[in-house]
């Protein structure tokens, strides 16, 4: 059968292509944005995993907003106001598909930072969606070349990743959260963050979220995945009721509901006295290993490179002194390890800097170590043959 046409606008995964190489005995991945498996928080499930069969409701069909018991902590954990509502999804990227199929036509422009995720470049793209771009500062996005998009009267929304952007890290400062809140009051633009890394910070104090300066005209995407665990395939979305029941109609149509044993099994985890401990453990392990990266990046590849601080979340960027990164990163995973390249975040119009994403929360110190080392025998070997 011929696939619709609208497929051909589809940019293909990178990460999952070079999945076999990356994923083998030998390759140490920094590629990939997976939470550390020896964290997640089994235990604390246990009890409730073996007495899930005393509750037959939670196999029978539910309601498509979600786990009732479950959106209610949710809505109370969220300050969510008697105006607004959420959804409960199959983590946030069913929320960005709902999205994207709910508001976006054939040829509606929207914004997105460059770069940005590959699965939100990926849903919009499927739904023919124009993607402008803003290009990031170290504090967030280009104001001046945001409001000058803004500007033109036809932005449906922006899409963006305030807290510890996936692939850069990048935090956006207090008063880029206020200002693009103003723009998008003002150019009447849809504002919608996406905070999986946000509950992630290992330095430093938490701030506002940017959706909090445009709370009418904002969509918030929360993910359990990176908390607790992505196999859960959990997240949720937070905004003005008419625009979650849209996004509820969509849902129906798309999968009924989401997996009420374990939505239920969230509600015990979130609500289990040990949670709050698990998250701190985490973000210890996630701040050591951020640490042991980046001192190595420092002493090893000093001379091939430089990366910016982050904060929190999984991601390094790191900036290439005169090498092409794709080629690099081809190199890299014929010497055993595995990172990804800047152009996989960049969508159609705008140019990829000489950059590779390394992410630092699936590897153990060591691995870290020796992946770095790796790397630095890869820069000697490209620069020889160049
Ligand atoms: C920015 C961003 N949004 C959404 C997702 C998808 O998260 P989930 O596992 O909740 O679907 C990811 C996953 O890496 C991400 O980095």
């Amino acid at each position: 059968m011929q696939s619709a046409k609208h497929l051909a606008n589809l940019p293909s995964s990178y990460i999952r292509e070079i999945l076999a190489a990356a994923t083998s005995e030998n390759c140490i991945s920094l590629a990939g944005g997976l939470p550390c498996a020896n964290h997640f928080p089994l235990t604390h499930l246990a009890s409730t995993i073996q007495t899930l069969d005393q509750d037959t409701a939670l196999f029978q069909y539910g309601t498509t907003k979600g786990y009732e018991p479950l959106r209610q902590h949710l809505l109370e954990r969220y300050n969510v106001s008697a105006e607004h509502d959420l959804i409960v999804t199959n983590g946030s990227q069913q929320g960005i598909d709902l999205i994207a199929r709910v508001f976006l036509d054939q040829g509606d422009e929207i914004v997105m930072e460059a770069p940005s995720y590959l699965g939100a470049i990926q849903a919009f793209a499927l739904s023919q969606a124009t993607i402008k771009t803003v290009p990031q500062t170290p504090v967030g996005p280009d104001l001046d070349i945001l409001e000058s998009l803004f500007s033109s009267g036809n932005i449906k929304f922006f899409y963006a990743v305030p807290d510890f952007h996936n692939p850069t890290g990048v935090c956006w400062s207090l008063e880029t959260r206020q200002r693009v809140g103003e723009l998008c009051h003002k150019y009447h633009v849809a504002l919608i963050e996406d905070a999986p890394y946000r509950d992630i910070r290992f330095h430093g104090e938490a701030l506002p979220l940017a959706s909090s300066f445009c709370p009418d005209n904002a969509l918030t995407l929360t993910s359990f995945s990176k908390t607790a665990m992505p196999g859960l395939r959990l997240g949720c979305v937070r905004g003005p009721s008419q625009w979650i029941s849209l996004l509820e109609r969509v849902k129906q149509a798309t999968d009924l509901h989401t997996n009420l044993p374990l939505q239920h099994l969230l509600l015990q985890l979130l609500t289990h006295p040990a949670y709050p401990a698990h998250l701190t453990t985490l973000i210890n392990v996630y701040g050591s290993r951020y640490r042991a990266l980046t001192d190595e990046l420092s002493s090893q590849l000093g001379e091939w490179g430089r990366f910016n601080a982050v904060d929190g979340g999984m991601f390094v960027w790191f900036e290439l002194n005169q090498f092409n990164a794709d080629q690099l990163a081809k190199s890299a995973l014929e010497n055993g390890v595995a990172v990804v390249p800047a152009s996989v975040f960049y969508s159609g119009e705008a140019n990829a800097p000489a950059a590779l994403r390394l992410n630092y929360s699936h590897s153990t110190l060591e691995r870290l170590k020796e992946a770095v080392s790796r790397l630095a025998n890869v820069f000697k070997l490209v620069k020889v043959a160049a």
